[in-house]
C-alpha cells in the first residue's frame, strides 16, 4: 500500500471570495429524449399525479434543493414555436423536431413546465428561440408569461387556466448560437445584433427580467474569445449574464487526466471574466456582466448508442449516459471550481436533470433512481449556501497527459454565517493513497465536526442501476475531527468529501 500523502490548508473567515448565489445549483430540462416525456411527465404511470407529473421524480428532484431550472432547450429551442405548447392539449400540433430528429407532441409546454417547477420549488429560466425566430416571438412569450392581464397574450394565458402570471425572471437569449449544428447558427455580429434587439423589447415588456447572452458552446470553439467580445460589444448595456457551456468525457480512459479536466473549466471561467471586464473597460461602463454556466456535466458514455437511434420517434432514449463513480468525482471538482468564482458565476445548470445526461434516471412505467453524479450536486446544493471562502492550499501535485501541476487536493470552503456552519468540500484525486489533510480554521476554533460525508468506491467504473440503485452512495464514516484548532482528516484515495462543522 502506498504511503499517505499530506496536504495543508488555511481557512479564515476574512478570506471571502463572495456570497454564493444559490442559483449555481440549478439544472436543465430540454425537450430531448426522455427528459420531459417519461422523465418528469408520464400520464398513466402509477406515480403520476392528476396532471401527469411523476411524483417519484418530484421527490428526487426535491432532494437536490434545485433553485432554478433552464427550459425548454438547448438545441431544441432554436426551432421551437412556443405557441405550439399552449391551450387545449388535443389541439396541439405534432412537429418534426430537427435538432434531435424526433417527433415533438407538445403535450408539455410553458404552462405545464412552470407548474411542475412550482411543485419542485424551483424558478424557471426560460430560453427564447433566436434560431428560426426573433424579437417578436420573444417579446410575446414574455408578455404571455409575465404580464398580469388586459392584453392579447396575457388574457390568452388566463383563458388557458393560468390566472396569475408565471413571473419568470431569468431569460436566455437563444442557445449556442456560435455552433454550426444550431438551427439558425449565426456569426457573432449577426447574433449580437438580434440578441440586442430581442433584449430591448423583452425588457420593455417586463423591466424586472434578467437576460443571459449566449457565450461560446465550449472554449475549444475556434471563435471562442472573439465571440464573447463581439456579442458583448453589441449587448453590454442590455444583458446581465453571458453563458458558458462545457462537457467532459474520459475517452482516453485515463482517470488522472479525466479528473484534471476541471482545470480547463477554471481556465474557461477566468478567460470569460477577463473578456467581460475588457468590454466593461472599453465601454467605460459601471455595469458588471456576470457568468451563467448554464450547461455543464460529463457527457460521453451515450454518444455511440445515440448514433443507432432511428429518427422521428417520440421520446427515444437519447443521451442516456450511465454515470460511474469517477464521473461523480469530476462533477465534484467542477462544483468546487465554480464555487471558487462565487463572486462572478451567479447561475449554473447541470445539464441535464432526468434521463438525458442526468443525475436522475427513470424507467418508463417503472422505477426512478439516483445516478452517481446526483450526490456531489445534492451535497453542494444543500450544504454550499453562504459565503465561499478562499482556502490557502499546500498540496502535492501531479502531471498527466493534458495538464501539469494538477493539485491532488481540490477544495473550497463555505461559511454559513446565519447557521454558524462551515463546510469543506474536497476531492482527493490521488489514485493510490489517502490524503492526510490538516486544515487551520483561524478564528473558528469553536467549530466542531458534525459530519464527514464520503463518497468512495473500490471500482471507479461502478454505476447505479435500476436493479442496484445504491451501489455507489455516500456514507458518513469519514474521520474528520478538530484537534487544537485544526481540522484533521484522512481523505480516502479517489474520494469526494463533505466535512461539516458547526459552532460547538
Ligand atoms: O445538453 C445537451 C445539448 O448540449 C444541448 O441541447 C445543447 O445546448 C448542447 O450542445
Amino acid at each position: 500500500m502506498a504511503a499517505n500523502k499530506k496536504a495543508k490548508m488555511i481557512l479564515d473567515k476574512d478570506f471571502k471570495i463572495g456570497s454564493i448565489d444559490k442559483r449555481i445549483y440549478g439544472s436543465f430540462i430540454e425537450h430531448l429524449g426522455r427528459a420531459v416525456y417519461g422523465g418528469i411527465y408520464e400520464p398513466g404511470h402509477p406515480e403520476a399525479d392528476e396532471k401527469g407529473f411523476r411524483k417519484d421524480v418530484i421527490e428526487l428532484v426535491k432532494e437536490l434543493k434545485m433553485p432554478i431550472v433552464r427550459y425548454p432547450g438547448g438545441n431544441f429551442v432554436s426551432g421551437y414555436n412556443w405557441e405550439d405548447g399552449i391551450g387545449p392539449k388535443d389541439k396541439r400540433p405534432k412537429r418534426l423536431e430537427l435538432a434531435w430528429r424526433t417527433i415533438e407532441t407538445n403535450q408539455v409546454g410553458v404552462n405545464e413546465f412552470a407548474e411542475w417547477a412550482g411543485l419542485v420549488d424551483s424558478e424557471v429560466m426560460m430560453a427564447v428561440n433566436l434560431g428560426t425566430r426573433g424579437p417578436d416571438a420573444a417579446r410575446n412569450l414574455v408578455e404571455y408569461c409575465n404580464h398580469p392581464e388586459g392584453t392579447y397574450w396575457s388574457d390568452l394565458r388566463k383563458s388557458h387556466g393560468y390566472k396569475d402570471p408565471h413571473n419568470i425572471k431569468v431569460w436566455c437569449l437563444g442557445n449556442e448560437m456560435d455552433g454550426p449544428w444550431q438551427i439558425g447558427h449565426k456569426t457573432a455580429n449577426e447574433y449580437g445584433r438580434v440578441a440586442c434587439e430581442a433584449a430591448k423589447v423583452m425588457k420593455w415588456v417586463d423591466p424586472s427580467i434578467e437576460l443571459v447572452a449566449c457565450g461560446s458552446s465550449n472554449m475549444r470553439m475556434n471563435t471562442f474569445g472573439e465571440w464573447e467580445a463581439t456579442v458583448l460589444d453589441h449587448t453590454y448595456e442590455h444583458v446581465d449574464y453571458i453563458s458558458l457551456h462545457t462537457y467532459y468525457g474520459n475517452y482516453e480512459n485515463d482517470v488522472k487526466n479525466f479528473l484534471a479536466k476541471s482545470l480547463e473549466m477554471d481556465e474557461f471561467i477566468k478567460s470569460v471574466i477577463s473578456i467581460c471586464d475588457y468590454i466593461k473597460a472599453k465601454k467605460k461602463s459601471k455595469k458588471v456582466i456576470n457568468l451563467s454556466f448554464d450547461e455543464w456535466n460529463v457527457w460521453y458514455h451515450s454518444r455511440e448508442a445515440d448514433k443507432q437511434i432511428e429518427p422521428w420517434s417520440i421520446a427515444p432514449p437519447q443521451l442516456e449516459d450511465i454515470y460511474n463513480f469517477e464521473d461523480a468525482l469530476l462533477v465534484g471538482c467542477m462544483l468546487i471550481t465554480m464555487l471558487k468564482y462565487a463572486d462572478r458565476v451567479k447561475i449554473a445548470c447541470m445539464a441535464q436533470l432526468v434521463n438525458v445526461i442526468a443525475p436522475i434516471m427513470t424507467e418508463n412505467g417503472g422505477a426512478a433512481w439516483r445516478q452517481t453524479i446526483f450526490y456531489p450536486l445534492m451535497h453542494a446544493s444543500v450544504y454550499g449556501r453562504g459565503n465561499a471562502l478562499q482556502p490557502v492550499v499546500d498540496t502535492p501535485v501531479y502531471d498527466c497527459q493534458d495538464f501539469e501541476g494538477v493539485p491532488v487536493l481540490e477544495t473550497i470552503a463555505v461559511e454559513d454565517e446565519e447557521n454558524d456552519a462551515l463546510t469543506i468540500f474536497a476531492v482527493n484525486r490521488d489514485t493510490d493513497s489517502a490524503l492526510e489533510l490538516e486544515c487551520d480554521i483561524r478564528g473558528m476554533d469553536k467549530y466542531r465536526v458534525i459530519e464527514h460525508i464520503v463518497l468512495e468506491h473500490e471500482d471507479i467504473k461502478a454505476v447505479n442501476t435500476k436493479d442496484n440503485p445504491y451501489n455507489v452512495q455516500p456514507h458518513s464514516n469519514g474521520n474528520a475531527a478538530v484537534v487544537d484548532g485544526k481540522v484533521l482528516a484522512a481523505l480516502p484515495k479517489l474520494s469526494w468529501n463533505v466535512i461539516r462543522l458547526s459552532k460547538a
